[in-house]
């Protein structure tokens, strides 16, 4: 997402918050996250309290420390794919079993089997879900039938399920926002995050809800070992992204909607190198080229000579896979297409 500057974000401070700014003590923040910031992030989960919140250094600690807390050697993961690297990665070196629930690509998006899913629950249930809906890389969002159809799967036998939501507040149509999995039921473990939605990936503040003591005791217990407690200025910084939180993702939104109208007219040319799957929330999308070429190799090559990055399918956990991920959320993104769009011509006729 375009990435905002410190008076940007501090012009939204009324003339009190600015004076606490000015004069913040820079104490250690509280290990679970200030209360003030609890209260704010709780206030967007519908039956959460703020002790249900936990404040991690991003998202990214977020998600060890659940995984630390929830799975074993024993556990059996049902993980959907493509994944962001952790959401695959953690599992797997905590020796769980690892399933995998595949999106697969559509014409107009991506879609997931619920067939596949109840079939290998079925086979032997799952202990573990692990979501990420908005999805990265594909920008595929379930409907809310579909999601709520996961989360009763997940109660035949009170399997945990994760859902990694730090693309949440980025639909293109927030009619079809999901609720936080933390808010369905009481395994559920939703991860967010200041930085994916409102482009602010310095502050390193991201969260987890559930609604389970045991689990937020356990989750802190790893955090006492990792980062113990945030950097204050973030702590209070992020309190304030998050009173401003809509009109930030509003504004993000608009962005990656009207680069992906760029990107839509570019793909229905007859002559487009690429395979097309449509993203519906989030700024990334994970399209395919229409060449059997190692995206791998055409990544290092783009980044090398024109400074320009995509992230290749293979950091997805999909081997052999001519997909990329393309992100479209900031605001020089069109000329930034029309390079890379211009090397694939001349490097890769
Ligand atoms: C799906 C997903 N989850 C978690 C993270 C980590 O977020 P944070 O920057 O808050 O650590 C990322 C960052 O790229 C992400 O894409």
């Amino acid at each position: 997402m375009e990435t905002l500057h410190v008076d940007q974000l501090i012009s939204y401070a009324s003339d009190a918050d600015k004076k606490e700014w000015e004069t913040l003590r820079l104490d250690y923040a509280h290990e679970r996250g200030s209360l003030k910031l609890r209260q704010s992030i709780a206030s967007h989960y519908p039956n959460v309290t703020e002790e249900q919140i936990l404040v991690f250094a991003g998202a990214q600690e977020a998600i060890f420390c659940a995984m630390n807390a929830t799975i074993t050697s024993k556990s059996r993961c049902g993980v959907v794919t493509p994944a962001y690297e952790a959401l695959f990665e953690i599992p797997k070196a905590l020796g769980a079993q690892i399933v995998p629930i595949p999106l697969k690509p559509q014409s107009n998006g991506w879609f997931l089997d619920i067939d596949d899913l109840k079939r290998a629950h079925v086979e032997k249930p799952f202990t573990n879900l692990i979501l990420n809906f908005p999805h990265n890389p594909t920008g595929t969002l379930l409907s809310l039938e579909l999601f709520e159809e996961i989360v009763n799967l997940s109660l035949i036998n009170d399997s945990w399920i994760v859902n990694d939501e730090v693309f949440r507040g980025l639909e293109h149509n927030p009619a079809k926002r999901l609720p936080p999995i933390a808010s369905l039921t009481p395994r559920g473990i939703s991860i967010g995050s200041i930085s994916k939605p409102h482009g602010l990936g310095g502050l390193r503040i991201g969260w987890l809800a559930c609604q389970s003591p045991e689990l937020l005791e356990r989750a802190l217990f790893y955090k006492q070992s990792l980062s113990v407690c945030s950097s204050s200025i973030d702590d209070w910084l992020a309190s304030l992204v998050i009173e401003h939180s809509s009109i930030l993702r509003r504004n993000a939104t608009l962005i990656a909607l009207e680069n992906l109208e760029f990107i839509d007219k570019h793909f229905a040319q007859p002559h487009t190198k690429f395979e097309w799957n449509a993203p519906s929330a989030g700024c990334v999308a994970f399209p395919a080229l229409r060449k059997d070429i190692s995206v791998t190799h055409l990544a290092n090559s783009l980044l090398s000579k024109h400074n320009i990055m995509i992230i290749p399918g293979e950091c997805f956990s999909q081997s052999a896979t001519n997909r990329f991920r393309l992100g479209y959320g900031q605001k020089n993104f069109k000329e930034v297409f029309n390079t890379f769009c211009n090397f694939l011509d001349m490097d890769y006729p």
